[in-house]
């Protein structure tokens, strides 16, 4: 396996794997399937701030790709962000998902960033719960029955990471360039 930056060239792949979820599970709580476009304007945000969109590749295929994006865009949340892994279904249980995140944890780390937060659809995301607790993360909260997907209420499942000093020293660097 090989974890490498996201490509133009991923897209197709990337907005395919993501429209799987969309249609066949609660990790996301999105009802329509967006286009590539739009994937490939999600994924500029992350980008524009300097934070990591990594490909995980399998014999040449893309087997998953994760992201770390702002949790919110006013300024004190600088040093926060948010990851979102989606492993393709043929690929999973096979520790993609655990290389993609640890990837992620360490480029957020060696940027500043203090803490990493999963908002995670669904309790019943055994998948997803599991990868974060296997990485260090801890459960900090639920929303219940945020969200109404296939005919169901669903949860949304809060776990957070400290990475680096955590909150135990004042941030070192700028954090992102997203304050307003
Ligand atoms: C969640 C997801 C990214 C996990 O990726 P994956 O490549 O299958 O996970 P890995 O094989 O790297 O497994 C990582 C850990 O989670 C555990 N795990 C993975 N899937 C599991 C499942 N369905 N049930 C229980 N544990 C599971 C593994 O045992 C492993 O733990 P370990 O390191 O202690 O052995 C993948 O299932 C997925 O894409 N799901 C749909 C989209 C989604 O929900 N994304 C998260 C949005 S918040």
């Amino acid at each position: 396996m090989i974890i490498r930056p996201f490509t133009d060239a991923d897209l197709a792949a990337v907005t395919a794997i993501y429209a799987d979820s969309v249609l066949s599970g609660t990790g996301t709580f999105e009802l329509d399937v967006p286009t590539a476009d739009q994937m490939d304007a999600r994924l500029a945000v992350p980008a524009s701030l300097g934070l990591p969109v990594l490909i995980a590749e399998i014999d040449g295929q893309v087997a998953g790709y994760a992201y770390a994006g702002p949790y919110r865009l006013r300024a004190a949340y600088r040093f926060l962000v948010e990851d979102s892994i989606y492993v393709a279904e043929a690929f999973r249980g096979r520790g993609v998902g655990k290389a993609l995140l640890e990837a992620l944890l360490s480029a957020c780390e060696a940027l500043g960033m203090r803490q990493m937060v999963a908002v995670i659809g669904d309790s019943a995301n055994a998948g997803s719960i599991a990868l974060h607790a296997a990485a260090g993360f801890e459960h900090v909260g639920i929303f219940h029955a945020a969200g109404w997907k296939f005919d169901a209420w669903r949860d949304v499942v809060f776990m957070q990471k400290a990475l680096g000093l955590g909150a135990t020293a004042a941030p070192d660097s700028p954090g992102l360039d997203c304050g307003r």
